[in-house]
């Protein structure tokens, strides 16, 4: 598959920074479209604690570009969300380790890794109707696609969002790697909508981009 290309399916990207909203509103969104959800940071996610489990340090680009490429990596869909296994192993209840948190936008920033990643998330997206969230969704991954938007909330709710999560996440310092890094970084794509969330609960925001999916034709109008 080309760069971005589809096919009859639909793709709707949601991109933007941590703790914006972008989980809780996209898995939502794929619940009342009737479509796959697909959470690209998980694959990033995964990979990085394989990387970890085995010893190799995150710094260490070539071996992990290396680590990634010999690696087994498998998405399915359970429940229409995505599961991923590494070598069959399913390492979804650690995505969220502190350990993980802390090296998920060093092993991101590779541009191996990032190549390996993208071509899953384009062969998983053959043949089915998906809502996607990322940083890149909608800049690289499907440029193509018109159905894109870009969602924030000021950091300071963001901050106030993770830790009631329970989490230690430096979102702070992950925002800011992810935005300066050379290849694919965190950008709003040129033609995406902006919705600040900082002031709406998660079923505004969904309404918000359904209206906004009606307007594009992706829906039938309400109207
Ligand atoms: O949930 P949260 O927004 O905090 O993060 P995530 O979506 O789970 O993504 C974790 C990390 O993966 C990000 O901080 C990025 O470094 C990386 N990532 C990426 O580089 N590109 C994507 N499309 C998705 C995630």
């Amino acid at each position: 598959m080309q760069s971005g290309q589809q096919s009859s399916h639909r793709v709707v990207a949601i991109d933007g920074p941590a703790a914006s909203g972008k989980s809780s509103v996209t898995r939502e969104l794929a619940r009342r479209l009737g479509f796959a959800y697909l959470n690209s940071g998980a694959i990033y996610r995964a990979i990085t604690w394989h990387i970890l489990q085995k010893g190799i340090d995150v710094g260490e680009s070539d071996r992990v570009a290396h680590a990634v490429e010999s690696a087994q990596i498998t998405c399915c869909l359970r429940d229409n969300e995505l599961c991923i296994f590494i070598d069959n192993v399913d390492p979804g209840d650690y995505l969220r380790d502190d350990r993980v948190n802390e090296s998920v936008s060093r092993v991101s920033s590779i541009p191996r890794v990032r190549e390996i990643v993208v071509e899953k998330m384009r062969e998983h997206a053959q043949g089915r109707d998906l809502v996607i969230e990322g940083r890149d969704i909608g800049s690289v991954v499907f440029p193509d696609t018109a159905y894109k938007f870009y969602v924030d909330a000021s950091p300071e709710v963001r901050l106030r969002r993770r830790a009631a999560q329970g989490q230690r996440d430096e979102i702070t310092m992950r925002d800011h790697a992810d935005s300066s890094r050379p290849v694919s970084p965190l950008v709003v794509a040129k033609d995406a909508c902006i919705i600040d969330t900082s002031h709406l609960t998660i079923e505004q925001v969904v309404n918000e981009i359904i209206g906004r999916l009606e307007q594009n034709g992706l829906l039938p109008s309400a109207a």
